[in-house]
């Protein structure tokens, strides 16, 4: 299976890309191909009005590496790491940039909509953040937009890892051991139990069944 990290610190040593790079290092483990990317290395310019944007052709007119790793890396990823660091209660600006400019691609105006469309979904996805704070609702917005971004890609939001940390690398020093966390979500990735229950989802009420003997 293909994992990618898209890590959206403007810092290349930073907390939230080490716990993404943890993940990979766990899914790597266990024979998985992994890569990391930097999307200010990527994505230079947000989203714009599409209908004065768009070229004649329906392709976008901004000239960075965006469409380049949307086309030739997020759509042949089975799972994808998204990495942020907490700013300001909420995703780092790169990030969102990164999630808006989809839009480009999925609406019908582009030529190659559809194929994006069907290779844009059922993806295993992980978040991970860093933020200098430690109060759970800290990150409550991160959390609820990409579990609704996942959904709407018909996508598993699969794990949730938070560092605490400020410095450079600092959350290799939070007790709670998130770089551990990361990596032991990364080695089951594909095989982490995922479960959104409806009234009338069939179920035998014992989540982790002992085996007998
Ligand atoms: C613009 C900005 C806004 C921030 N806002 C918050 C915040 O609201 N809450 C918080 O706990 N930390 C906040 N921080 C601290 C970062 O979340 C923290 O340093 C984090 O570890 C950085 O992660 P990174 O190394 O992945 O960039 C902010 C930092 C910056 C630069």
């Amino acid at each position: 299976m293909k994992i990618l990290a898209v890590s959206s610190s403007p810092r290349k040593d930073s907390n939230s890309g080490l716990l993404a790079q943890a993940v990979l290092d766990g899914a790597a483990s266990r024979g998985h191909s992994t890569e990391l990317v930097h999307l200010t290395d990527t994505v230079t310019a947000p989203l714009r009005d599409c209908r004065s944007c768009r070229q004649d052709d329906g392709t976008c007119s901004i000239e960075d590496n965006y469409e380049q790793l949307v086309l030739q890396k997020v759509l042949s990823a089975d799972a994808i790491v998204f990495a942020t660091p907490l700013y300001w209660y909420g995703m780092s600006g790169q990030l969102k940039i990164f999630i808006d400019r989809l839009f480009c691609y999925i609406k019908s105006d582009y030529p190659d909509c559809e194929s994006v469309r069907e290779q844009l979904v059922g993806k295993r996805m992980v978040v991970t953040i860093s933020s200098e704070e430690s109060y759970p609702g800290a990150v409550s917005s991160i959390v609820a937009q990409m579990q609704e971004f996942a959904r709407y890609l018909h996508s598993d939001l699969v794990g949730v890892v938070r560092g605490i940390g400020n410095t450079r690398g600092e959350v290799e020093h939070d007790p709670s051991r998130p770089l551990d966390q990361a990596h032991d979500l990364g080695t089951r990735l594909f095989e982490e139990r995922y479960t959104d229950y409806r009234i009338d989802t069939p179920r035998s009420g014992v989540v982790w069944p002992v085996p007998l003997g």
